[in-house]
């Protein structure tokens, strides 16, 4: 039996990190293997492209399985059975609970394009240009029970143009998201990360 990481990822939409992700676990880049790709909605297209790839599936579709508390729990227990050790939350529009948070502890990555602490939340490239900042980018970091909050593990910048448009600005960071992801995933299964407070450590590895 294969005694590599597994890794859950969640996603709700188009699933370019997604694909990202299991391009560098197929390539070695990340010590780790998927082990299910769950979508929170039936139509997400990223369903389609993990299939493509022999990639286990799951979906707790939010309409079906009610209220919250009990679509969580269904995620948990799915990512259990698939024997998840790490959750990759990939365009995932969902915010989490402690009873998912408690399941996996520091073991929740999420992606977020904006340099947080600067514009958590939905639209982060709208209000990186309604701020007018001449900086942005992505930031990988642990999950925790606050919206885009939690510790970081990796950021990357990009510069905001003057004739930028909200796309045009999105694809810029889109292209930075699907490097930094990878590499923090794989720091995860090889050196390890350490948490002291607020501040995230690479490990010594093994
Ligand atoms: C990405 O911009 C990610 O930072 C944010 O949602 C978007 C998901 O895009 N959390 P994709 O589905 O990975 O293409």
């Amino acid at each position: 039996m294969s005694s590599a990481g597994r890794v859950g990822i969640l996603i709700s939409g188009r699933g370019s990190n997604m694909l990202a992700l299991l391009d560098a676990m197929g390539r070695g880049q990340i010590s780790a293997e998927p082990a299910v790709v769950l979508s929170d909605r039936p139509a997400a297209a990223g369903l389609a492209l993990a299939q493509a790839q022999g990639v286990p599936t799951a979906v707790v579709d939010t309409r079906e399985v009610k209220p919250r508390a009990a679509h969580e729990q269904r995620v948990v227990d799915r990512l259990r059975e698939h024997r998840v050790d790490l959750v990759c939350l990939a365009g995932y529009m969902r915010l989490l609970t402690p009873r998912m948070i408690g399941a996996f502890p520091d073991r929740i990555l999420n992606i977020h394009p904006s340099l947080l602490p600067a514009f958590p939340g939905l639209h982060a490239q709208r209000q990186a240009l309604a701020h007018g900042v001449k900086l942005s980018g992505c930031t990988v970091h642990l999950v925790d029970e606050e919206c885009d909050h939690g510790p970081i593990v990796a950021q990357a910048s990009v510069p905001v143009l003057e004739h930028d448009t909200e796309e045009s600005l999105s694809a810029r960071i889109l292209e930075q998201e699907h490097r930094i992801y990878p590499e923090a995933v794989a720091l995860y299964f090889g050196r390890g990360l350490h948490v002291e407070g607020r501040r995230v450590l690479a490990g010594p590895g093994c």
